[in-house]
């Protein structure tokens, strides 16, 4: 799993671990659920949720129950066991030991209207045959497309720092410009350019609004499970104690698939032909890989890139841009020259560490196995889901030093640490003797390819980083 040599903090050469019951409790029916959802989501937030009953139980794996829960989700069952170190959450990743069915968010499962009646790639486990098409169909997208990923990241960039620049212009001496939108237009042109092979251009309203629905189609499959916390308790109320409806984002739902019915003609095709996938189940999966997958995935993590950098010491933006300009100083970007970039890589990687986009994983086991934690062995029974919190696995002490602190050169070679697989390391590798695939993210060199040139694309453009609350302030040039 997590690449062991990354652990600055050596592990201690400890006793074989001990067996033990796992801690915790569900409550009381109903009463145990709904307390801990109002814990969750109101009284503590999520990571807080898991941080205090890790300190109570003083054991990083122990049961609880995880929203959504009460009164409208009869069929959903909230119990879970919660692995919260490196060890016993790389047991997530066993595809022996866990099934991948329908977890992808936990027991509850928003409804297959959200993507065209049928279960897409994310909600199926690695032995169903689908499973193995649809992975081949992505894996195959990515590596065609892989010879275009610079010149379309350049473009829609350059688009994205011209509407940035006429933003400011317009704000004035002093004033600030909101890049959440511009980001997040830049990643659907972008995305669908190389995930679809289709250029958003020729559908003005897509090109316009895309994003927006997009957007909207996230928020109202995943509200029961997203924690928002600021206007508690209608949040309760009204968020959190149902599912909303599909009709809501019906009509978005529809122009977007009619998007790639047209504009993504040739990949459907190959969906088709090479992948024996019919036509329905290719547009609906390129929906959901580019909605949910990618442009969410990315929209998350590229926010906390910005916030990341903007929270650097002026000696640390210097240092990274001083990279930079010395790696691009022939003008060339490549991906050997983005490879090169060490202390970019490093800042990528820490930033991934400390705010995975995607906080929580699930699966159900298999079968009755023994689990290990750093210290202790407990026995899990077939059919029980287990939830891997990841802000608080990738703040692991046993693996890394200071945990809490974003150190940016962390895995910079230059400084002894070795290139991070964390996010590949997420999945384990396709295994040749096992009877299962992998449900490792096939996106994973994309994301930290196309991070590090965000990262690049900053530092060539601005000479002051400063980002706060989704706006931009106080740079002076953009070249
Ligand atoms: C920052 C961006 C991204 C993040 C944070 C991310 C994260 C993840 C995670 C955590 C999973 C595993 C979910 C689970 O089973 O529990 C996953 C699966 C997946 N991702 Fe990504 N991803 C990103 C980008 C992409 C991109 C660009 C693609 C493009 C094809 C992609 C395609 C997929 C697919 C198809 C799966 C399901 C894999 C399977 O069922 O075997 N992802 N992603």
């Amino acid at each position: 799993m997590l690449n062991a040599s990354l652990s600055v903090a050596p592990l201690s050469p400890s006793a074989a671990p001990q067996r033990a019951a796992i801690p915790g409790s569900y409550g009381w029916p109903v009463i145990g659920p709904l307390s801990d959802r109002l814990q969750y989501f109101w009284l503590q937030g999520p990571q807080n949720f898991f941080a205090k009953r890790m300190e109570k139980y003083e054991s990083t794996v122990f049961r609880t129950n995880v929203p959504p829960a009460f009164p409208f989700f009869a069929g959903v069952n909230p119990n879970v066991v919660a692995l919260l170190d490196v060890k016993s959450f790389s047991h997530l990743f066993d595809a022996e030991l866990v099934d991948k069915s329908n977890v992808l968010v936990g027991d509850f499962m928003p409804s297959v209207n959200y993507t065209g009646g049928i279960r897409v790639c994310a909600y199926l486990d690695t032995a169903e045959t689908k499973h193995g098409q649809i992975k081949d169909f992505a894996k195959d997208i990515l590596r065609r497309s892989a010879s275009t990923w610079v010149s379309s990241m350049t473009t829609t960039l350059d688009a994205m720092w011209d509407s940035l620049e006429s933003q400011l212009a317009a704000a004035g001496d002093g004033g600030s410009a909101s890049y959440i939108f511009p980001l997040q237009e830049f990643l659907f042109s972008f995305l669908s350019l190389t995930l679809l092979g289709a250029d958003t251009s020729a559908f003005p309203e897509i090109k316009k609004s895309g994003h927006i629905m997009i957007d909207k189609w996230l928020a109202v499959q995943l509200l029961p499970t997203i924690s928002i916390n600021v206007v508690q308790p209608l949040e309760e109320i009204f968020l959190h104690s149902f599912s909303y409806p599909f009709w809501l984002v019906k009509s978005d739902y529809q122009k977007l698939a009619n998007f790639v019915e047209n504009g993504a003609g040739e990949t459907l095709a190959r969906a088709q032909t090479e992948f024996k996938l019919t036509k329905e189940e290719a547009i609906h999966n390129l929906i959901f890989m580019l909605g949910f997958n990618a442009f969410g995935g990315f929209s998350l993590f590229f926010l906390s890139l910005l916030s990341s950098l903007s929270e650097q010491k002026p000696g640390v933006q210097e240092e990274l841009r001083k990279e930079v300009r010395e790696k691009l100083s022939n003008n060339i970007l490549s991906f050997e020259t983005v490879r090169e970039m060490d202390l970019v890589n490093s800042f990528v990687y820490e930033t991934l560490r400390l705010n995975p986009p995607v906080p929580q994983q699930f699966g159900r086991a298999r079968k009755n196995f023994d689990l290990s934690s750093h210290t202790t062995v407990y026995e899990i029974k077939k059919g029980e889901l287990l939830c891997g919190f990841q802000p608080l696995v990738m703040r692991d002490p046993k693996i890394f030093e200071n945990p809490e602190e974003f150190v940016y050169n962390r895995f910079s070679k230059k400084r002894g640490g070795e290139d991070c697989n964390i996010l590949k390391t997420r999945s384990s590798p396709e295994q040749p003797s096992s009877s299962y695939r992998s449900k490792q993210n096939p996106g994973v060199v994309f994301v930290v390819i196309c991070a590090r040139w965000i990262g690049i694309s900053l530092f060539r453009f601005m000479t002051d980083i400063g980002a706060s609350g989704g706006s931009y302030s106080g740079y002076d040039i953009f070249n």
